[in-house]
């Protein structure tokens, strides 16, 4: 499929989509999130795609939410237009195959909430994070409000969130809201590398484990040890795991089929 804001790219068992709206320096608005959400439908049925990368086109991420649809929007149509963006962004934190966040760019409001719905985040040295929208006297609205105190916790959530205030790509690795921080030039080549490296696993594991993760993080710890025996007891039923540890007891590479 071909979509106006959108681009993707697939390279070997990864596929890489990138925001292209650049005039807006990538803001979402109820266009591209649609093509967002089929994108992610796309790639969730494309067998040959194990890992995605998601980053945006020039010098942003993704700015935020388009300010200017949501300028002249009711009260209705801007819950509306929420449950667009926490729909299609949940879509893509549930979906089977692991996301990576190559943050080249401005992550702001709406786009530091697409990055937080990616399992992991890379930045670029040039990315900036931050929720802005107290500033535009609104609240997040893109789930902001609940992953981002999941991931670095309440206080420095509510201060960021407070504040409105945008911070480094240093300060975004010290406080845990990303994993690495990369030259500009050398991010996509990292995310790629951490990608191939994911693809090379078992992948049925690889799925099964994230989806373990998700649920066990919204969930108490024996309900989430409960999940993880199940998807522990559902590899011993995949090929994967015969030729894993087949191939580690003949002391061989294991050639994984996605079975
Ligand atoms: N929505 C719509 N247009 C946007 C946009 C956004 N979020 N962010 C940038 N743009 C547009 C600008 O209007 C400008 O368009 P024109 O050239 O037509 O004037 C173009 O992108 C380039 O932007 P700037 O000229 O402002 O570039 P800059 O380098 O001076 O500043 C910036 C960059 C700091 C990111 C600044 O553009 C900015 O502050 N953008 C808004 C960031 C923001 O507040 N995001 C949160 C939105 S609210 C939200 O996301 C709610 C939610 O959770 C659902």
């Amino acid at each position: 499929m071909t979509y106006k804001n959108l681009l993707l790219k697939k390279e070997g068992n990864v596929s890489i989509l990138s925001i292209n709206r650049e005039k807006a320096l990538n803001a979402l608005n109820s266009e591209v999130l649609d093509e967002l959400s089929c994108a992610i439908d796309e790639l969730s049925e494309d067998k040959n795609t194990y890992v995605v990368v998601l980053t945006g086109e020039g010098r942003s991420f993704v700015a935020g939410a388009d300010i200017g649809e949501m300028s002249s929007l009711n009260a209705e149509e801007a819950r509306t237009f929420a449950k667009k963006g926490l729909d299609t962004f949940r879509k893509l934190e549930l979906m089977e195959k692991p996301v990576i966040a190559a943050v080249n760019g401005f992550a702001l409001g709406g786009g530091c909430e697409l990055s937080l719905a990616c399992d992991i985040r890379l930045a670029s040295s040039k990315a900036k994070f931050g929720q802005p929208e107290t500033g535009l006297g609104i609240t997040p609205g893109f789930a902001g409000t609940q992953r981002l105190p999941r991931l670095v916790g309440t206080g420095l959530a509510k201060e960021l969130i407070y504040t409105a205030k945008t911070i480094g790509a240093d300060e975004a690795l010290r406080i845990g809201l990303v994993n690495a921080v990369y030259e500009p030039e050398a991010l996509m080549e990292e995310a790629l590398k951490l990608a191939n490296e994911i693809a090379s696993k078992g992948q049925l594991a690889v799925r099964y484990a994230k989806a373990a993760i998700n649920h066990g993080v919204e969930t108490d710890l024996d309900t989430g040890m409960e999940v993880e025996r199940n998807v522990f007891g559902l590899c011993f039923a995949t090929e994967d795991q015969k030729e894993g540890m087949k191939a580690f007891l003949e002391k061989r590479p294991a050639e994984f089929k996605c079975k």
